[in-house]
């Protein structure tokens, strides 16, 4: 199973001991409620993405309520009270940084809650040096679709247009801002519909070999004991077809990646929700930049609250 998108050869070659060990991990960090400021950094930086957004530093988003946690939940949110005047460069929002960083590994996120709404960009990602080394775990806008996993790199890494996964791509070529997306089949994987079926897990595995992430909703039948019960190991040779492939054939992922922080950020507007044609399509209201400043209501559901993520290595 695990090696079935790869060539033959490396089956061959594998000794029985890897493939009995491939999709073994044991427990790094286990990340819950007020953990999660110990683990990440708050980001206040102009966005990269030219959103209408102001990312504030920690204590900042505390004194706001933009952070809070209890002992089985974090949460982060965009502000929804302040209408802005055209000088601010946007709303209150929040983007924070892992301290740490992992190159092989598995990430797993419990999340109950995702933003939604109108000019919404929510994402949960990993990225190093040098850009483009990005993997989106968790992405969309406009609460429009379902989920879009995607991994950018520099140039010469391109994905084989057949692959074991349950996802669809879109572009095979992974090179720059356009990355290599896979949409996701699942209606309940983003958006609104995530959030009505109470949530779910999203993993990732980052090996040599392949990267792949994985989806299932709350109340799904097949979710693993292992990503459920977050025990002290996990093999994801048990976790069944991925919804999204990136295999090693055609791109060198040990040097297209290097260490990577977890990045989790609430963007509003930018390049990507902001875009006009996007923003419509999605149908929202006049343009997204003048929605997100003027109704600071459409932002209560604008929130992210993880259960816990997890990382084995
Ligand atoms: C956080 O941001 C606020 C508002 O910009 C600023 O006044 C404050 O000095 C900052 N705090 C730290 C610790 O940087
Ligand atoms: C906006 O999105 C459309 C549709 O995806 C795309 O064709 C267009 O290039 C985008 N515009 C910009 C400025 O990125």
């Amino acid at each position: 199973m695990k090696f079935a998108v790869c060539s033959l050869a490396v089956v061959l070659y594998s000794s029985f001991a890897d493939l009995a060990l491939a999709g073994t991990y044991l427990l790094g960090d286990n990340v819950v409620g007020s953990r999660f400021l110990d683990a990440f950094s708050f980001q206040a930086i102009g966005d990269p993405t030219y959103g209408t957004v102001n990312y504030v530093n920690e204590s900042t988003a505390v004194s706001k309520g933009l952070v809070a946690y209890t002992s089985n939940s974090f949460t982060l949110r965009a502000d929804d009270t302040t209408r802005l005047p055209g000088n601010c460069p946007g709303r209150d929002s929040v983007r924070i940084r892992s301290k740490k960083t992992y190159t092989t590994h598995v990430a797993i996120f419990d999340i109950t809650h995702m933003p939604t709404g109108c000019g919404t960009w929510p994402a949960v990602w990993e990225n190093g040096d040098p850009w483009p080394s990005k993997i989106d775990i968790v992405e969309g806008v406009n609460s429009h679709g379902t989920n879009q996993v995607s991994i950018h790199t520099s140039g010469g890494c391109t994905m084989p247009s057949s692959r074991s996964m349950t996802g669809t791509a879109g572009s095979n070529n992974c090179e720059g801002i356009t990355g290599c997306g896979v949409i996701l089949q699942e209606q309940n994987s983003f958006g609104p519909a995530f959030n009505d079926a109470g949530g779910g897990w999203y993993a990732m595995e980052r090996t040599n070999n392949f990267i792949n992430v994985w989806f299932w909703a709350r109340n799904g039948g097949s979710v693993p004991a292992d990503v459920k019960y977050s025990g002290s190991n996990i093999d994801t040779g048990n976790w069944g077809t991925p919804s999204a492939n990136f295999p090693n054939t055609d791109c060198n992922l040990a040097t297209h990646f290097g260490a990577n922080y977890v990045v989790i950020n609430i963007d509003l507007c930018g390049t990507w929700a902001g875009n006009q044609t996007v923003y419509a399509a999605s149908g929202c209201p006049s343009t997204c930049d003048s929605f997100v400043r003027g109704t600071p209501a459409a932002f209560q559901n604008a929130y992210f609250e993880f259960a816990s993520m997890v990382i084995y290595e």
